[in-house]
């Protein structure tokens, strides 16, 4: 590269909002000069989930704003930058639709190139950004949305090793708060009480862990944690706050336990092809979970392999890694044009079966 490269980065295919300016200087890692992130948390709360109409509605609301917010902060102007990255799916179309066709806008009036970013891809390869991590390493998406394995061999080539067939684990997480009457989300409310409590007083389903194979399930473990809360309250006529925290504990642990055997699977089948620098990177807001970061940790250790996860900012929602993921294909020479279209699904690894069931923020793959 000869001169310096300003990418504008949008992202609009869940509950946030986003928009970040990236430069990548002649020499040295890309930086981000901003990263504006709108969540719309409140809007979607009183019905316990994301409704993709309100969510299209805020999303063409706060684009702009987002955009122009960034470019204040950056004190970057339109006129500088060479490239738009938008999020062109998956997702929920509604959301993306208003981030392909703003960022196809601004394309046409500056005359600069717009690029499709697939939204699986900016979190996958936040690493490199971050950490300027080498191809190929292990990536564990690990959100409200996102449950998957995959090895990032280039920028454009994944192979996904597995994922899950139903909810994602911070679904789990939002779901058993949501149970157990805790706030939303309920990760870290669930994570909070779960250091108060006893892991092993209630003994909840480990799923899928007697298949082989890296797909796992979530889905079954609320249930079960219904039917125990139930159980409990049939009983004694309540819970105590006790057994609020062993449920979460006992809770916790069954996620901990799955998320640590399958990645102990996945690095398997990694390690198989003998990666010079073996790394597992994990991105996602469930990566913020103590107990599950300190078993993943572990389960590199004791397979000497280097574990790193970005910092919490830009593991969840944001565009900083739609701009990189985007600069990663300007690079490439891997441009788009107005023909650019917005995409409900689009799995990273085209080869790997579809993943099933799309969870309440839209489509995982
Ligand atoms: O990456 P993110 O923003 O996800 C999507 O929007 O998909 O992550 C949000 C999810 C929520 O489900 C939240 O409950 C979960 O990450 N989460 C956690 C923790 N902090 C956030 N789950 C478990 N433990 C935590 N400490
Ligand atoms: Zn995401």
């Amino acid at each position: 590269m000869d001169r310096p490269l300003t990418i504008l980065g949008i992202e609009s295919s869940c509950d946030d909002t986003a928009a970040a300016i990236l430069r990548q200087p002649v020499e040295g890692p890309a930086e981000i000069l901003a990263s504006v992130v709108y969540g719309q948390t409140d809007l979607h709360a009183p019905y316990g989930g994301v409704v993709p109409e309100i969510a299209a509605r805020a999303h063409a609301e706060k684009i702009d704003l987002s955009i122009e917010e960034a470019l204040v902060t950056s004190g970057v102007t339109l006129k500088e930058v060479d490239a738009i990255a938008v999020t062109s799916g998956p997702g929920l179309i509604g959301g993306v639709i208003s981030g392909v066709m703003c960022a196809k806008g601004l394309s046409a009036s500056l005359g600069v190139p717009v690029i499709g970013v697939n939204h699986l891809a900016g979190h996958a390869l936040t690493p490199r950004l971050t950490d300027q991590v080498a191809f190929p390493y292990l990536m564990l998406l690990v959100s409200g949305g996102h449950c998957q394995f995959l090895i990032a061999h280039s920028a454009e080539k994944f192979t996904r090793l597995g994922g899950t067939i139903d909810d994602a684990p911070g679904e789990a997480f939002d779901k058993t708060a949501r149970l157990l009457g805790l706030p939303q989300p309920g990760g870290p409310a669930v994570q909070a009480e779960a250091t108060k409590g006893d892991p092993k007083r209630f003994r909840f389903p480990r799923p899928l862990l007697d298949r082989p194979g890296c797909d796992m399930s979530f889905s079954g473990l609320k249930t079960a944690l219904l039917r125990q809360r139930d159980a409990l309250i049939a009983e004694q006529g309540g819970l105590t706050l006790q057994d609020r925290a062993d449920l979460c504990a006992g809770f916790q642990a069954a996620v901990v336990d799955v998320l640590a055997e399958k990645t102990r699977r996945a690095l398997a089948l990694y390690l198989a092809d003998a990666p010079s620098e073996p790394l597992l990177a994990v991105a996602g807001g469930v990566a913020a979970n103590t107990a599950i970061r300190a078993a993943l940790e572990t389960v590199c250790a004791q397979n000497n392999v280097t574990f790193t996860a970005p910092p919490l900012a830009l593991c969840t929602d944001n565009a900083a890694m739609i701009a990189y993921a985007g600069l990663e294909k300007y690079v490439a020479g891997q441009i788009d044009d107005m023909s650019l279209a917005a995409r409900p699904r689009w799995p990273l690894d085209q080869t790997a079966p579809a993943l099933l069931g799309s969870g309440k923020k839209g489509a995982k793959a």
